[in-house]
């Protein structure tokens, strides 16, 4: 974390300022601070802090400190980030090797309410800071949720693995004409529908909710062929919301085959891997597709999530569309 070159003797309030004033620096080149805007400030060793990222949603940042160990380091981190961004508060979420069931958390500032919001490309999202692991928003995806907005207009749309139905939004207010989320939980459901709600997009008829398990969900909308001009799949990289634990390397290929045979000649399918190990994404839809279908489009991290070129390995996202 600390280099000679810096100039900085110890790892202290002056040298993690010094970072975070750099890496807000850079992402106001890119232009994306701004009032409730979201966005990553801090972004692993390629902002110099090894151990730490930090998102800005709205007025108040999620902090994450990747060991608790790093604790005290990540407590005068979020002193820095909260005075330089201008924050009423920082979240500082703690992860330990047991996932999102071991986060412990703690506030820097203001605490933020329940519930408070964000703006993403102008979009309004909902933000649970003191929720679990995950508030909400992915900010990784920001720069294909804009790209998606090309796709969309006119299109049904079916969007698995929705979450807070940030991908469905990017699609419903760019035109779609209809569009299905699903998901395994109730909870995340009822939080997209209020996040459309935000975007006064409330038709029940245009904007579906599926509580439920994507590949049934696949394998019934077979059966009744039911057809989506564009599908986009966002699954988590482990999961055992079925029972049986679905693994990415395993069983994405099988789903891609199933995604591909509701999607008409023409349509587009859209993947998306947290996977490091670079073409990976495209081998398992070459398994699923069989020959199937032209890649148009592949993309990974935006550049406010930096990474050392010495670790390729940092760059995890993968996202792919396919026109079939
Ligand atoms: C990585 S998040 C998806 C992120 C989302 N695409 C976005 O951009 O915000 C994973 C989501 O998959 C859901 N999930 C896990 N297993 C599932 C399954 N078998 N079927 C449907 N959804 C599932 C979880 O509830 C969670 O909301």
């Amino acid at each position: 974390m600390a280099t000679p070159a810096d100039g900085f003797p110890r790892i202290d309030g002056a040298l993690l300022g010094w970072r975070v004033e750099r890496a807000l620096a850079w992402r106001t080149t890119l232009g994306l601070p701004g009032p409730e805007h979201a966005y990553r400030l801090l972004h692993h060793a390629g902002d110099g802090l090894p151990g730490f990222t930090c998102d800005v949603l709205g007025r108040w940042a999620v902090l994450y400190a990747y060991a608790p160990a790093l604790l005290p380091v990540a407590r005068l981190l979020a002193e820095a980030v909260r005075g330089f961004a201008k924050l009423a508060g920082v979240v500082v979420k703690v992860r330990a090797r047991g996932g999102a069931a071991e986060v412990t958390q703690e506030v820097i500032g203001e605490a933020p309410p329940e519930r408070h919001v964000a703006l993403e490309s102008g979009v309004p999202f909902e933000i649970h800071a003191m929720g679990g692991l995950n508030v909400g928003l992915f900010t990784d995806m920001r720069e294909h949720r804009l790209a998606l907005a090309r796709h969309a207009p006119g299109r049904t749309v079916l969007n698995l693995f929705s979450y807070t139905g940030a991908l469905s939004l990017a699609c419903a207010r760019a035109g779609a004409q209809r569009v299905t989320s699903v998901d395994t939980s109730e909870g995340v459901q009822a939080w997209a529908r209020g996040n459309f709600a935000r975007s006064n997009l409330t038709d029940a008829a245009r904007w579906r909710f599926e509580t439920g398990d994507a590949v049934r969900f696949l394998a019934r909308a077979d059966k009744t062929r039911e057809r989506y001009d564009l599908v986009l799949i966002d699954p988590p990289t482990f999961s055992t919301a079925r029972g049986k634990p679905w693994t990415l390397d395993r069983d994405y290929p099988e789903l891609i085959a199933q995604a591909a045979a509701v999607i008409p000649e023409g349509g587009l399918l859209w993947l998306a891997a947290n996977t490091h190990e670079l073409g990976s994404l495209a081998k398992l839809a070459q398994r699923g597709l069989r020959g199937r279908g032209a890649v148009i489009d592949q993309g990974g991290l935006p550049p406010d999530y930096p990474t050392v070129a010495a670790q390729p390995r940092d760059r995890y996202l993968q996202v792919l569309s396919i026109k079939l």
